[in-house]
């Protein structure tokens, strides 16, 4: 079942609703659940300083977004983008395997709000993770 974490970040979701000011936006989906996760991003000097989020899907993708949101928030943009799904299970102290894919939206989330954030400046997230790479 579900840890206590995962039911806290449920019950009382951290950075919920629409960021006003977020000049990064992404939205992804889950075909087969029709699940659906909004992710706001407000970068400065390549710093998340704030993000938000609103998911219209099951108790483990708000928990996921709820947890995600949490840890991408002060960190650099390239930290933001290394946040992996199962880092944000492991935070939560688990998921049941059949909800792992949940946490896969919030991941997805955040890299699609990241990559608007660099659209919107004529930037392509591909250029910006080679240039990490090198
Ligand atoms: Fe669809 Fe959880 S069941 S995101």
């Amino acid at each position: 079942m579900y840890s206590e974490k995962v039911m806290d970040h449920f019950n009382n979701p951290r950075n919920v609703g629409e960021l006003k000011d977020a000049n990064g936006i992404g939205q992804v989906g889950n075909s087969v659940c029709g699940d659906i996760m909004k992710i706001f991003v407000k970068i400065e000097d390549g710093i998340v300083v704030d993000t938000s989020f609103k998911t219209f899907g099951c108790g483990a993708a708000i928990a996921t977004s709820s947890m995600a949101t949490e840890l991408i928030k002060g960190k650099t943009v390239k930290e933001a983008l290394r946040l992996s799904n199962k880092a944000v299970a492991e935070a939560l102290d688990g998921l049941p395997p059949a909800k792992m894919h949940c946490s896969v939206l919030a991941e997805e989330g955040i890299k699609s709000a990241i990559e608007d954030y660099y659209k919107k400046q004529g930037i392509e997230l591909e250029t910006v993770l080679k240039a990490d790479e090198e």
